[in-house]
């Protein structure tokens, strides 16, 4: 049997990278996995329930969470991605230098332990905060807000309380996301 393939280019986490052969109903996820060797973001469920695969979509709209399990990789022909890889300031030889502003919060807030979902919850608090710096939320609204954004991704070691309380605190923390 041979799989139909045609050639994808698209940016990932700021780096051209394509035109790659890749067939034609491949999900991004195994695209990232196998082709491009970041394997951050996680298969777990594979069936778009528990957003473990989570990615960044950049677009017109702003940054959006995609579920790469169950989005074809062609859907991101020409489109702006960044995968868990590409939060931490690296150096030239690609060393990371400095963790994201949300990475560091999981961190100091003990979020996860076995850190399988942690891309997920990184990939999806990045969303929000990057979105509150556009459009603040009233503080009256914060808590609602941040469900709305980490509500669905699952922690199977039930993690839930302290990366809740790491993007709280940090929201409060970083000036102009908080407003009222
Ligand atoms: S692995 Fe994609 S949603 Fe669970
Ligand atoms: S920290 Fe283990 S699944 Fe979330």
């Amino acid at each position: 049997m041979t799989l139909k393939s045609s050639p994808l280019s698209f940016t990932v986490n700021g780096k051209p990278v394509g035109p790659i052969d890749v067939p034609d109903d491949m999900m991004l996820l195994d695209v990232l996995h196998e082709y491009l060797g970041l394997t951050g973001s996680r298969m777990a469920c594979g069936q778009g329930i528990c957003h473990a695969c989570a990615v960044i979509l950049d677009g017109p709209g702003g940054p959006r969470e995609i579920r790469s399990c169950i989005t074809g990789a062609h859907f991101f022909a020409n489109k702006s991605i960044r995968t868990v890889e590409g939060h931490a300031e690296r150096d030239a030889q690609g060393n990371v230098v400095r963790l994201s502003p949300v990475q560091q919060a999981f961190i100091e807030h003990f979020s996860f332990q076995c850190g399988y979902c942690t891309p997920g919850f990184v990939t999806a608090a990045t969303v929000l905060v990057e979105r509150l710096k556009t459009a603040p939320v009233a503080r009256r609204d914060l808590e609602a807000a941040i469900d709305k954004a980490m509500g669905q991704h699952i922690c199977r070691c039930t993690g839930y309380v302290r990366y809740f309380e790491a993007v709280r605190d940090l929201v409060l923390a970083t000036p102009g996301l908080v407003k009222g």
